[in-house]
């Protein structure tokens, strides 16, 4: 065999290895079962629970270090949180489940720190977490999920650009600055003159105001 056919007889060998570990990969993710839409009320509702302990101690920190407004985006942000582990809750219910939760004791950081962090698991629900659910509840005609993680997912777009404005100017957050919750859908705004929830159309009676 001259060279070049031991070059080409060893080709053949990588390209079967390839072909194998390729086989292997697709082998696994098949016997990976889907994770169904109990499941990702589950996460969604584990998620929230966490949030809501998390966006707490936050809100303490931030108040400690002076931060009132800051601290105030964590309490409304906490608020809403909990409307979305609520409904979670109950479309996991609806569903002949227990909605379940392990809520960790939360780090925290400086308030820098913990804005930054906030903002990094908004983006992850708003962008990916989220938008995935809803498409799987929405392949299930689960009309409940459907509407339980767009409410959810709405909300937490506005969180995230809530945290992003306080961390692009911390020293303008120090002072008190007032928030809304939307109460059914956990919509929350800075936006004092809304007259209806632009997600669920609750109208403004139906906003909690936080400080
Ligand atoms: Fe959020
Ligand atoms: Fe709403």
């Amino acid at each position: 065999m001259n060279i070049k056919n031991h070059l080409l007889a060893a080709a053949a060998v990588m390209a079967v290895l390839a072909g194998s570990v390729c086989a292997g990969n697709n082998q696994e993710a098949l016997r990976k079962p889907e994770a169904t839409t109990l499941d990702n009320l589950q996460t969604a509702f584990n998620g929230e629970s966490n949030a809501k302990a998390k966006y707490e101690a936050f809100a303490a920190k931030a108040e400690a270090e002076g931060y009132l407004g800051a601290a105030g985006l964590f309490k409304a942000a906490a608020l809403s949180e909990s409307i979305h582990a609520a409904k979670h809750a109950k479309a996991i219910t609806a569903l002949g489940g227990a909605p379940k939760a392990d809520v960790k004791t939360p780090a925290v950081k400086t308030t820098r720190e913990n804005l930054k962090e906030a903002l990094k698991g908004e983006n992850h629900e708003s962008k990916k977490m989220y938008p995935a659910f809803l498409k799987k509840a929405e392949a299930d005609k689960n009309t409940q999920a459907m509407y339980s993680f767009k409410g959810a997912m709405a909300a937490e777009k506005m969180h995230a650009q809530l945290f992003s404005k306080a961390l692009s100017n911390m020293k303008d957050w120090k002072a008190k600055m007032k928030f809304l919750v939307c109460q059914t859908c956990g919509y929350t705004t800075m936006d004092m003159t809304i007259k209806v929830c632009p997600v669920c159309a609750q109208p403004r009676g139906q906003f909690t105001e936080i400080e």
